[in-house]
């Protein structure tokens, strides 16, 4: 099985090239390094094409696609603040790309497109898990770009016969998630503040809740999605199913890094959404999905570096 994984030099991107080098596949990434790094790519290295390019290139991703079974497109322009700063640039990325990868894949025959889609299309709720049939309030450039693409990968299906998943991550988190930019993730961020003795921010009061989700999951539901036998524009979420909110968070990073009682404080961040919590039972009919690591464990785990 020969699959091409986008963005596969970043975080969710390396540990699902591992995993599928390790499953004997033949593995091409294509990745414009703007956030990613080949150091993740270092283990691999000698069994992965690498081409350097983007997805919203079309060309870039003929050259990528020639030859593939399947597709994991995991590039995109992954957090919500940058899309709000620069929201012409992320829509030609993490939707013009998406397409650019639906087209391609499609004039390569290849049998199957699975799609990092996000937890954010569902916008703002009430703090119950959200199911896929929710109907979505995207609230940042960031979702209503996701929404979209994954709106083209759901029709690609039925309409010109491409399988096609989309998986709806919530918070991933874990070794190789970069946390030197604003808008990393949360989790790489205050590990890395309180590594450095940095005291980390807490954007709100921290009453904030998110789903967050071990990598290695996250890993497991796109193997099992790019397994299925004949997905029809299927849409997943992939969480844990347990809410965490950023103070509690906090706590259990400061009691295993040390650092203060209280992190500080500012106003919350323009297009953050309250709550995010999500209902996995479709994911686990689907996919056989499961989660095997708890929050408490994968944040030991990553603390370990492992
Ligand atoms: P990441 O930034 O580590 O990975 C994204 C990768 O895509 C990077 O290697 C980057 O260099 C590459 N990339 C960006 N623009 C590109 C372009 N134009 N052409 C080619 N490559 C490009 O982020 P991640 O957390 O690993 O996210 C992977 C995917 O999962 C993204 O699609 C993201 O939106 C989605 N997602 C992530 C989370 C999360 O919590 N981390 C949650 C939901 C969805
Ligand atoms: C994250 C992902 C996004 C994904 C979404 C799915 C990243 C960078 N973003 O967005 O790709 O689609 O989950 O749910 O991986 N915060 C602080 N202090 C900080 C940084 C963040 O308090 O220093 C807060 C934010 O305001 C937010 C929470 O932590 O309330 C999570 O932020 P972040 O890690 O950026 O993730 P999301 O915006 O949820």
């Amino acid at each position: 099985m020969k699959s091409l994984v986008t963005g596969g030099a970043g975080f969710i991107g390396s540990h699902l090239v591992d995993a599928l080098v390790a499953a004997g596949d033949t593995v091409v990434v294509l990745d414009d390094l703007s956030t990613g790094r080949l150091a993740n790519l270092a283990g691999v290295a000698d069994r992965v094409t690498f081409l350097r390019g983007s997805v919203a290139v079309r060309a870039d991703v003929d050259q990528a696609m020639a030859g593939c079974d399947r597709v994991f497109h995991q590039a995109a322009v992954a957090s919500v603040p940058a899309t709000i700063d620069a929201p012409v640039d992320t829509h030609f990325v993490n939707l013009g790309g998406t397409l650019n990868v639906l087209e391609s894949a499609r004039a390569a025959g290849v049998q199957r497109v699975v799609f990092a889609s996000s937890a954010a299309v569902y916008g703002e709720t009430d703090g119950t898990a959200c199911v896929e049939a929710a109907t979505p309030r995207p609230q940042s450039p960031y979702a209503v770009e996701k929404l979209a693409a994954e709106h083209y990968v759901r029709v690609w299906a039925p309409l010109y016969g491409l399988p096609t998943v989309a998986l709806r991550y919530f918070n991933v988190f874990g070794p190789r998630q970069d946390p030197s930019s604003p808008y990393s993730g949360v989790i790489s961020i205050f590990a890395d503040r309180l590594r450095r003795g940095l005291v980390p921010t807490i954007f709100g009061d921290g009453g904030q809740t998110r789903d967050f989700v071990y990598v290695a999951d996250v890993v497991r539901a796109n193997l099992a999605a790019g397994a299925l036998d004949a997905p029809s524009g299927l849409v997943c979420n992939v969480g844990r199913g347990e809410s965490t909110s950023l103070n509690a968070l906090y706590g259990h990073l400061a009691a295993l890094l040390g650092g203060p009682a209280t992190p500080g404080y500012q106003p919350v961040r323009a297009g953050d959404i309250r709550h995010s919590l999500a209902d996995i039972s479709v994911a686990r009919a689907a996919l056989g999905y499961a989660p095997t690591v708890s929050v408490a464990d994968g944040l030991a785990a990553l603390v370990a570096g492992g």
